[in-house]
């Protein structure tokens, strides 16, 4: 099998491929976190919350076998680094997928446990998915969409370089409502402050 991807960001803090055995820790996960979810219109499939970790599971691995980007959980503890992460809790997910291999662009998305924001991990995470976007898949563009009304994410794609294009209208249903996005975007050629 195919090697999977980590990134270690600190020494506590690392990204490692969604694979099947996280499911239980992507249920506990969202469980946890999805009336944050809902406050800030963060999409989620309808159903139950064990249908939608399994439903981000498969696309993991639909993702990691078509080569059309990766999936990284965020795991935090365990400084010595099991391979299966177990001693570690989840508390994130960042992912960059639907590769556009022709013009060499993916959408980025992600989420940070309520109870880890605001320390700068997921500016951190999103760094390092930048990077591997840009210099492991060899992209020239990354996109990403959020909810008009997502301040913090908002402030995550302005403070990490990406710029607004547009605003997408009624772009996602969120419970019964149709929500408009932005759409923002970063090019391999833009100045980033990580970027020497
Ligand atoms: C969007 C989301 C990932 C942002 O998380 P976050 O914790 O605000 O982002 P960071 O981890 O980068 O932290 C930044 C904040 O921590 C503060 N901070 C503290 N230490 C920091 C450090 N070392 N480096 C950077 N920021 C730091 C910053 O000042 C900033 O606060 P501010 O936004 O009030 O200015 C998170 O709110 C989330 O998961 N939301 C729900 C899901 C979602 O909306 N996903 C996006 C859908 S498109």
């Amino acid at each position: 099998m195919k090697r999977l991807h980590s990134i270690r960001l600190e020494n506590n803090l690392i990204l490692r491929e969604t694979r099947s055995t996280n499911l239980t820790k992507l249920i506990e996960a969202i469980e946890a976190n999805k009336d944050f979810f809902r406050t800030v219109e963060f999409w989620m499939a309808e159903g139950s919350i064990e249908d939608h970790a399994k439903l981000l599971v498969e696309k993991a691995e639909k993702t990691r076998r078509e080569k059309t980007g990766a999936r990284f959980g965020l795991w935090l503890g365990n400084p010595g680094g099991t391979k299966s992460g177990s001693k570690s809790d989840l508390i994130g997910q960042f992912n960059i997928f639907d590769m556009d291999k022709q013009n060499k662009k993916a959408e980025v998305g992600y989420w940070l446990a309520e109870n880890h924001n605001g320390k700068g991990y997921a500016s951190k995470a999103l760094r390092a998915l930048i990077k591997f976007g840009f210099e492991e898949l060899k992209l020239h563009r990354l996109e990403a969409k959020t909810a008009t009304t997502n301040r913090s994410s908002i402030r995550l794609l302005e403070r990490t370089g990406f710029q607004r294009e547009a605003l997408l209208r009624g772009a996602f249903k969120i419970g019964n409502r149709f929500v408009d996005d932005y759409l923002y975007s970063l090019l391999e050629t833009d100045k980033r402050k990580d970027k020497l």
